[in-house]
């Protein structure tokens, strides 16, 4: 099928569905290798750059926000008794959220809730960019918190604002991609604009252990691809493919978009990273079957590799810098992973180049034995890569130094061998075939095109790295989320299933628990799906209840007891597990290695986003991203696609003026006390 045809097909019943459809055209050129001509291919061994700072560092420097720096998880566990003490949650599809017996899970914060003092209040009959800007986004998806003071009852939410719906979020508008975009005016689009980037909102816990937003915290502000100023740092700054007509520097770029996971730095910063930016390029130029024709683009191969411009967006009718034909450098300005100051509301963000441009998914953040911090990234496309940043110099006391380490350090790879060994490839220009000759000229341009540069390097096409969580020894979980396009011929020992719907969970092992080793080992901690049916070929402990099997591992964290959270996004794969998505306790140690539990589950039509956990493992921050619309066929009595008319749910609110609104959902333990302990 064709762009057009997704747009168009049955089985893409809203936006969100066809976007991750467009997904099924693979750009990576490279599929037909073994992997034993991956190893053939593979240039010679390069180790890690010279560390230049080997003095140690601890995690008693950074303070508080490092503190959230989850423990190693515990090897000594090898009982049979579950380290998830909550009673498992049933499975199913309703309108609304569940969470386990014996916890609260409250609704923080809602799309369009104001969060500065002077912001209007939601009126979703009457939306505008203006108010938009002052109220909570769309689509929240990562969810970070920074203490602001040493009991943690008092801090700030970062959260990104990945995406739109526009036929759940404007009234009698409909599916914009469907139509031509006909009825998607600049107005509309600059709303949309204005609800996507992120938010930082300070919350507080009152003395009955409830969480509540501070509407006019000192340091709320909202993040936008419509109107916030940013600095592009690092190798590719300056760069002539990073120019445009409005910023001849090549330093300086408006905005952020499609935020999708991230990460806080051990220093108290926030990193958003930039997924899907590809679906946010137009052009005019259209071949005879309406897709977009790249034969004058200068770029044109390096705009097929990221699949661009998918057009998923009418922006660039309206504002040129999203036209490629009028301005085909913006798009090597998106892609990258940004950092934010939260305590800082006048900060210009930092768009930085050292860690490459791909579908960042995420960016978990650890400290490496010697105080190096080591940043893991998926790049959530079919058989794109998993990648990992190691900083050059040691995490500093002084916080303001600290931003250095994100524009100097070394980019990797991975390639996983069949033999469990695991190799990080460095993005190193001038070292194997990362030359001019074969169309690196320098360092930006490696960075730039970082899936043609690791393509080069021989890394391993995977099935779509999702989030990835590293503790602190060395180890580090990597959500595979599903691949329906791998056929019999591309399995390899990483990637073991053709058409894969349910995705698997890789543990990685770093050598010497060193999470700065460009070598370790991997094996599959988890094949996800259902294990009754064996043609599905899930994996799982035998402990492991009908509740408790998932598919489509997304986000995940790492709590302070080192324990493992999976949280799923089935995308429009709701009917093949008949369940709704959901955060699941996955045990990683002992006998029960590969047992999950089901924690909490989400309304018809949403995945689950976040989680994040406070330092104290008191509360648990959750994003519910796009309530009411996939998989709303599965839902008993709807089977239909949701609009802003007739929804599959009005979730949060059940206003019948209301849709669906994406929201912050905060768990605690009723009567208070760490959760799940
Ligand atoms: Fe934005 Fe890969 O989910
Ligand atoms: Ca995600």
């Amino acid at each position: 099928m064709n762009r057009r045809q997704i747009i168009n097909a049955a089985q893409t019943g809203n936006k969100a569905e066809a976007f991750e459809a467009a997904d099924d055209f693979p750009t990576n050129p490279d599929l037909h290798r073994t992997i034993g001509d991956v190893i053939a291919a593979r240039y010679g061994r390069r180790e890690v750059l010279t560390g230049l700072l080997g003095t140690s560092a601890t995690a008693a420097l950074f303070g508080a926000p490092a503190l959230a720096a989850p423990r190693p998880a515990n090897a000594a566990v090898s009982g049979s008794q579950s380290r998830y003490a909550f009673d498992e949650l049933a499975w199913g599809i309703d309108e609304t959220h569940h969470v386990a017996a014996g916890y609260d899970a409250n609704i923080l914060l809602r799309w369009g809730d104001p969060i500065t003092a002077d912001a209007p209040e939601f009126d979703v009959m009457n939306q505008s960019a203006e108010a938009q800007l002052q109220q909570f986004g769309y689509n929240n998806d990562y969810v970070g918190f920074l203490p602001l003071n040493a009991e943690g009852t008092r801090g700030l939410l970062c959260v990104n604002h990945e995406y739109t719906n526009e036929e759940v979020m404007f009234p009698g508008l409909g599916r914009q991609d469907k139509a031509e975009f006909t009825g998607m005016t600049r107005e509309l689009a600059e709303i949309e604009m204005a609800a996507h980037g992120g938010s930082v909102v300070e919350i507080t816990r009152g003395a009955d252990g409830k969480w509540m937003a501070v509407r006019d915290g000192a340091m709320n502000r909202r993040i936008s691809p419509l109107n916030t100023v940013m600095a592009i740092g690092g190798p590719a700054a300056g760069h002539p493919r990073m120019q445009t007509g409005a910023d001849p520097t090549g330093r300086e770029v408006i905005g952020t978009l499609n935020n999708c996971a991230g990460g806080m730095t051990p220093w108290g910063t926030w990193l958003m990273a930039e997924e899907n930016f590809h679906g946010y390029f137009w052009t005019d130029n259209l071949d005879t079957e309406g897709e977009p024709d790249l034969s004058a683009q200068p770029e044109a191969a390096q705009m097929a590799r990221y699949n661009v411009p998918a057009m998923w967006y009418a922006w660039g009718k309206y504002h040129d810098r999203f036209d490629i034909d009028r301005e085909p450098n913006e798009v090597n300005r998106f892609g990258w992973v940004v950092e934010v100051d939260p305590l800082d509301p006048l900060s210009k963000p930092v768009k930085h180049t050292a860690l490459g441009r791909f579908a960042h998914e995420g960016a978990e953040t650890v400290l490496c034995a010697e105080g190096r911090l080591v940043i893991y990234m998926g790049d959530d496309t079919r058989f794109e890569y998993l990648y990992k940043y190691i900083s050059e110099g040691v995490v500093s006391e002084d916080r303001a130094a600290n931003s250095h380490l994100l524009s100097q350090g070394t980019l990797y790879a991975a390639r996983f061998d069949p033999d469990g060994t695991l190799h990080w490839l460095p993005l190193v220009q001038g070292h194997g075939p990362l030359t001019a000759e074969n169309g690196f000229a320098s360092q930006a341009d490696v960075l730039i095109d970082a899936r043609l540069a690791a393509d080069a390097l021989g890394a391993t096409p995977m099935d779509r790295p999702e989030d990835v969580s590293p503790c602190g020894n060395g180890t580090a979980f990597v959500m595979l989320t599903n691949n329906s396009k791998r056929e019999s011929g591309q399995t390899d020992a990483a990637n073991p299933r053709p058409e894969s719907d349910f995705g698997h969970i890789i543990e990685i092992m770093e050598d010497g628990g060193d999470h700065a080793a460009t070598r370790g080992s991997w094996s599959i901690l988890v094949q996800c799906g259902n294990p009754a049916i064996a043609a599905v070929g899930a994996q799982w402990n035998p402990e492991t209840s009908e509740n408790g099997w998932f598919g489509s591992p997304d986000n995940c964290a790492i709590d302070a007891e080192g324990r493992l959270w999976v949280a799923t996004d089935q995308g429009r794969k709701w009917d093949k597990t008949g369940k709704s998505d959901g955060l699941y306790g996955l045990e990683t140690e002992g006998s029960l290695r590969g047992h999950s539990k089901l924690f909490f589950r989400c309304p018809v039509g949403a995945e689950l986003c976040g989680p994040y956990f406070t330092p104290d493992t008191e509360t648990l921050f959750l994003a519910v991203q796009h309530p009411g619309t996939d998989g709303t066929r599965s839902l008993k009595g709807f089977e239909r696609e949701s609009t802003f008319e007739d929804p599959a749910t009005r979730w949060p609110d059940f206003d019948p003026a209301m849709p669906p609104r994406p929201s912050v959902v905060v768990v605690t333990k009723k009567g208070g006390g760490r959760i799940a302990v």
